[in-house]
């Protein structure tokens, strides 16, 4: 089992990624770290320790806490996952002792730790890794493969007409990875979505067992936060598919090219431009925008044949 870093803002689908991750039998879970998004940072690391407890994560992997606040915002929660990032659930906490190592310090020393064979799954915004890559730039380089959910870069935003939440959320944090040079592939809205939940999954799922019973009740608060919010009766299922994508890029479509995260722009500030391609191109874009398009990476840009439902 190849050893992985889960950094998530659970979040409910955020909570399914995870269950999802655990079940695959494919990784050694080295580390889950937790960064506000969805919910403030704190809220997310509570979270993400009930969430530990709930799906039987042994005592030995630990749960760091996030960066105390996003690189381009102040602090800022959502409502779409409900008052407590997990719908209504307050989950009861991990009997595991606080860890005092932050999350950017955890994937740093990780990364040394497991040099050349470490994934990290990011289904969150990107402060954490950003952070990590500030701290010490070289992670960049030891990091073996980086999977975000976030972005959009043929389709409009979910956030607003240009932005998808992960990059709105904290678009310099985007930025500063996407730039760095780390191997990355970005699953944004274009591939996720397409993997839908269905009401008649819930069924399957509560029969499946009590870790999936839960997992039921966070996906019946999903279908009616995507109801209320956008009218669709199906629910996207964005950070389970990063996870999937982790093991098999088979899951997407996807393209190599140069990511470019707006920063700037009241406007469209978190939008993600695609470029594809290899970076040797003679497009004439102003000197800051071609000094980041030396570094590629893969961007899915569809969902692959696979049926989601069955995994
Ligand atoms: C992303 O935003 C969050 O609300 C979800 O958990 C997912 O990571 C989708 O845009
Ligand atoms: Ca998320």
């Amino acid at each position: 089992r190849a050893p992985i870093v889960l950094d998530s803002d659970p979040g409910l689908d955020d909570a399914v990624a995870l269950q999802y991750l655990l079940g695959t039998g494919l990784w050694d879970l080295k580390a889950y770290l937790a960064v506000g998004g969805n919910v403030p940072a704190e809220q997310a690391f509570r979270n993400a320790r009930g969430l530990a407890r709930a799906f039987g994560i042994a005592a030995d992997v630990p749960v760091h806490r996030g960066a105390g606040r996003p690189i381009s915002r102040v602090e800022f929660s959502a409502d779409f996952h409900g008052p407590t990032g997990l719908g209504t659930e307050v989950l009861p906490d991990s009997t595991a002792p606080e860890q005092t190592e932050c999350a950017a310090a955890a994937l740093v020393r990780l990364s040394k730790e497991y040099e050349g064979e470490l994934t990290v799954v990011a289904i969150g915004p990107l402060t954490n890794v950003a952070a990590a890559l500030l701290l010490d730039p070289q992670v960049a380089y030891r990091v073996r493969h980086l999977v975000f959910m976030g972005g959009a870069a043929r389709v409009p935003g979910n956030t607003n007409p240009v932005a998808e939440f992960n990059v709105w959320a904290d678009p310099d944090a985007a930025d500063i990875v996407v730039s760095s040079g780390i191997p990355y592939t970005m699953v944004g809205l274009d591939a996720t979505n397409r993997w839908r939940f269905h009401r008649d999954d819930l069924s399957r799922l509560d029969a499946a067992g009590p870790g999936q019973r839960l997992t039921a009740r966070l996906m019946r608060a999903y279908l009616k936060s995507y109801e209320d919010h956008t009218g669709q009766d199906t629910a996207a299922l964005h950070d389970p598919l990063a996870v999937g994508v982790a093991s098999d890029e088979s899951f997407v479509t996807a393209e190599t090219g140069t990511v470019i995260v707006e920063t700037a722009s009241h406007l469209t500030r978190g939008q993600t431009v695609f470029i594809p391609g290899e970076s040797d191109r003679s497009y004439d874009y102003p000197p800051a925008i071609s000094a980041r398009t030396k570094h590629t990476g893969r961007v899915a840009l569809g969902a692959g044949p696979r049926d989601f439902s069955a995994h």
